[in-house]
């Protein structure tokens, strides 16, 4: 199968996005991650904007290894010779030259007839060659250049040695069947060693579309970013490419040297170091591309993924999708998340918990898992408490050691312990594990004044770990340590509710 390369250029244009700025340290972290990823090409900068990007692509050129450094210059010598000069270490070095084409650069910009373009090209390709041998050559705003023309100056660039022609839409105008025609009408009539690469800009929304339709007629490199971030709109994102050529395979017919588990976490640092968010509904590494919130949808993920999953989230590096679960959601997806947090309730007992769920639903956006365990629990507290705190004594000060004496009740049967312990609470605790013979894993307490003036009621908040699984409790007094006593009770009641409610699950079964 034959090979697409990918070259990489957010380090450059993907750094053109309006409101992005890396210092050099940043862009090679992100230079190293792309080289896991398995990026070919890295375009790191564009030395003569400024001492930053020399400084960058220096850098870059001196860490890399494996990808190609590029670096980027207008067909002009003091381009060409910082570029070279910031290329100086890399182990495999690429110089980038551009130069506007089309008649609208021409006359406008540049200011220079056709002969003109060609001779400028012929020229500094000439010079550069001297002292590189890996150059590519873009006539800038390919796609607005009369096609004869452009084909012109591309020979004339790869007469003097150049090896890749890229071409770029670099206003995002073309559309694909044409951009595609292009692609081809290049492929036919520039020798067959000469790789031609596409660098698509999304003004139009159509980077990617352009990218894969010149794939298919001829492209062998594609210039993409992560997020698709550039100039203006962007540029093609490596991500969607890449994924095309993966899922589609049996399609496009070619491969990349891309580890796409590698694609999430490189779209994540990316966000994170240029500080520009990636859209929840962004193909491929958006927030929401592995979500189903539908109940039909996430019914049919629970009987067989590929139903409404067309890309194991796996493949990406993301662990697995995920089922929102908000107001379109059904029974199977609740009773499946309910069952993730170790809750099973019998037919009854759960059409009473999704009518909870629904009513919380149409209130709030997305249900989150405490939601739902506060939800949950709220069922097994309507049932019968295991345990009750009858009565407490407490000794404690700064020269005793504090103890505690509890009495619990346990169907109607009094049962009395004592423990010391470190504090006041410590020894209550111990006592109560005496009494119960659990012994939870105390995660979090919290107290909180709910009431105001010296006869405050207190909350007790407490997170309790028992047997790998965690279960909460609260418990309220104008003693905080009573409050702390009910509160630890109550948790350990929800665990032996809840193991209850397993022991006739598992007999029913
Ligand atoms: O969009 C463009 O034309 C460019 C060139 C420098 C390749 O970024
Ligand atoms: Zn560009």
């Amino acid at each position: 199968m034959e090979k697409i390369i990918i070259f990489d250029t957010t380090l450059r244009d993907g750094e053109q996005s309006p409101g992005a700025s890396l210092t050099s340290d940043e862009k090679l972290k992100i230079a190293l991650q792309l080289e896991k990823l398995g990026v070919d090409i890295i375009e790191a900068g564009f030395p003569i904007s400024s001492p930053d990007d020399a400084k960058a692509v220096r850098i870059i050129g001196e860490n890399i290894k494996n990808s190609t450094v590029c670096a980027l210059a207008r067909c002009k010598d003091e381009d060409i010779d910082i570029a070279l000069k910031s290329l100086e270490k890399a182990k495999k070095p690429r110089l980038h030259l551009f130069l506007a084409t089309s008649e609208i650069h021409r006359k406008y910009k540049l200011k220079k007839a056709k002969d003109e373009i060609v001779k400028i090209a012929k020229e500094k390709v000439r010079y550069a060659k001297k002292f590189i041998d890996d150059i590519e050559f873009s006539p800038e705003d390919a796609s607005r250049t009369e096609p004869d023309f452009l084909l012109k100056v591309c020979q004339a660039a790869i007469e003097e040695g150049v090896k890749t022609i890229n071409i770029p839409d670099t206003v995002g105008y073309a559309i694909p069947e044409e951009f595609g025609k292009l692609i081809k009408f290049l492929s036919e009539n520039l020798p067959k060693e000469i790789i031609i690469s596409v660098h698509c800009h999304n003004d139009l929304g159509l980077a990617v579309s352009n990218s894969l339709c010149a794939i298919l007629n001829g492209a062998r490199q594609v210039e993409c970013t992560i997020n698709g971030i550039g100039e203006r709109a962007g540029n093609a994102s490596l991500e969607e490419i890449v994924m095309n050529l993966v899922v589609r395979k049996n399609y496009y017919k070619v491969e990349t040297n891309i580890k796409t588990e590698e694609i999430y976490k490189t779209s994540r640092l990316v966000s994170t170091l240029t500080g520009i968010p990636v859209q929840p509904n962004k193909a491929i590494v958006g927030k929401n591309a592995f979500r189903h919130e539908a109940g039909i949808h996430q019914d049919g993920i629970l009987k067989y993924r590929l139903t409404y999953e067309i890309i194991d989230p796996k493949m990406i590096g993301i662990p697995k999708s995920e089922l929102v679960l908000g107001k379109h959601s059904g029974r199977h997806a609740l009773r499946e998340r309910l069952k993730t947090l170790g809750f099973e309730f019998d037919d009854k007992k759960f059409e009473k918990i999704f009518e909870k769920f629904k009513k919380l639903a149409e209130k709030k956006k997305e249900i989150h898992d405490l939601d739902l365990i506060a939800i949950a629990e709220e069922e097994f507290t309507s049932m019968k408490q295991v345990y009750t705190l009858e009565y407490f004594h407490i000794v404690s000060g700064s020269s005793t050691i504090p103890s505690a004496t509890v009495r619990l009740k346990k169907e109607g049967k009094i049962i009395e312990d004592a423990s010391r312990g470190d504090g006041p609470v410590d020894a209550l605790y111990k006592a109560i594990d005496r009494i119960t013979k659990i012994t939870p894993i105390l995660k979090e307490y919290k107290i909180n004044a709910i009431t105001g003036g010296k006869d405050a009621q207190g909350e007790v908040n407490v997170t309790l770990e028992i047997k790998g699984k965690t279960f909460y409790g609260k418990g309220v007094s104008t003693d905080i340590i009573e409050a702390s006593g009910k509160a630890y009770i109550n948790a350990i009641n929800f665990y032996l509710a809840r193991k209850m409610v397993e022991k006739k699950t598992l007999k029913g079964t």
